[in-house]
This record gives C-alpha cells, sequence and structure tokens, in this order.
C-alpha cells in the first residue's frame, strides 16, 4: 500500500491500554497512516471504556475512519462496546492469525488489544499484522453482510 493511499486510522483507550495505544499510534504514524488518537490522556485516572468505544464507532460508521484500534485492560469490553454498532466488525485479538483471518474472513474493522494480556511487541505485530491483511470478499461478502 503506498503512502497516499493509506486510510484514517482511529485508535483509543482507557487508562488500563494506555501504554499499548502509545506505542501503536506511534507506529501507525510511523508507518505513514492518517490517525485520529481520542485518548484518553494521561490525567485521568479511571476512564469508561464504553464511551470512548462509541466514539470511536462513531467515526467508522460516519466514514471519518476506516480502521480503528481499541486498547482497554483486555480488549473485551472494547469489543463488546464497538460491536453494538451497526458496521463495526469489531475483534480482540490474541495473535497475528487471529489478526489476518479476522480482516480475511470477517472484514473486521477494528481491532482490539488487552494491554494485560498482550505485551508490546505481541500487540504491534497483530496491528501490523491486521492493518497488511485484506478481506477475501467472495463467499465471505454474503455472511459479512448478513451481520448487519
Ligand atoms: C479496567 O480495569 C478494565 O476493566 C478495562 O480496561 C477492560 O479490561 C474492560 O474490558
Amino acid at each position: 500500500m503506498s503512502m497516499a493511499n493509506k486510510p484514517v486510522v482511529a485508535i483509543g483507550s482507557d487508562h488500563a491500554g494506555r501504554e499499548i495505544r502509545k506505542i501503536c499510534f506511534q507506529r501507525l504514524n510511523d508507518q505513514g497512516y492518517e490517525t485520529i488518537d481520542l485518548g484518553v490522556g494521561d490525567e485521568i485516572v479511571s476512564a469508561d471504556y464504553p464511551k470512548i468505544a462509541f466514539e470511536l464507532s462513531k467515526l467508522i460508521t460516519s466514514g471519518a475512519a476506516k480502521f480503528g484500534v481499541l486498547v482497554c485492560g483486555t480488549g473485551v469490553g472494547m469489543a463488546m462496546a464497538a460491536n453494538r454498532f451497526k458496521g463495526v466488525r469489531a475483534v480482540n485479538c490474541l495473535s497475528e492469525f487471529m489478526a489476518r483471518m479476522s480482516r480475511a474472513h470477517n472484514d473486521a474493522n477494528v481491532l482490539t488489544l488487552g494491554q494485560r494480556i498482550v505485551g508490546p511487541g505481541l500487540a504491534l505485530s497483530i496491528l501490523d499484522e491486521f492493518l497488511a491483511s485484506d478481506f477475501e470478499g467472495g463467499r465471505h461478502l454474503n455472511r459479512v453482510k448478513m451481520l448487519n
């Protein structure tokens, strides 16, 4: 993918996902993605993950961002919250294989990560795989349409 064609990626976290969010944000910028950082900022001691997930999901459904990355302690709450939005397909990935297959077969558009589950190296590797992988379409397209 050329730099000119890089999509907008929105990113957000609660307090428990802040460190992984920061390194993912840096990675996205280093790779030339246009980014929208929703925080939360360092001054926030405790944040409600649904609020951040809802804010990011609105960017996806409006088309302001093509992909999203959400980080909390486990990645679970963020995925639950984001998937309440029609058109958002959020997946909590623990491996590069999950990241690749969620793009290839499920056209996932939001990656969630758990800072208490994955370390920084694996998180970046999952992020890279997620964004480098394409939806295969074909028989998977009808199945994805059924989700709506
Ligand atoms: C915060 O303690 C934690 O509950 C949250 O980050 C997340 O893991 C929820 O799913």
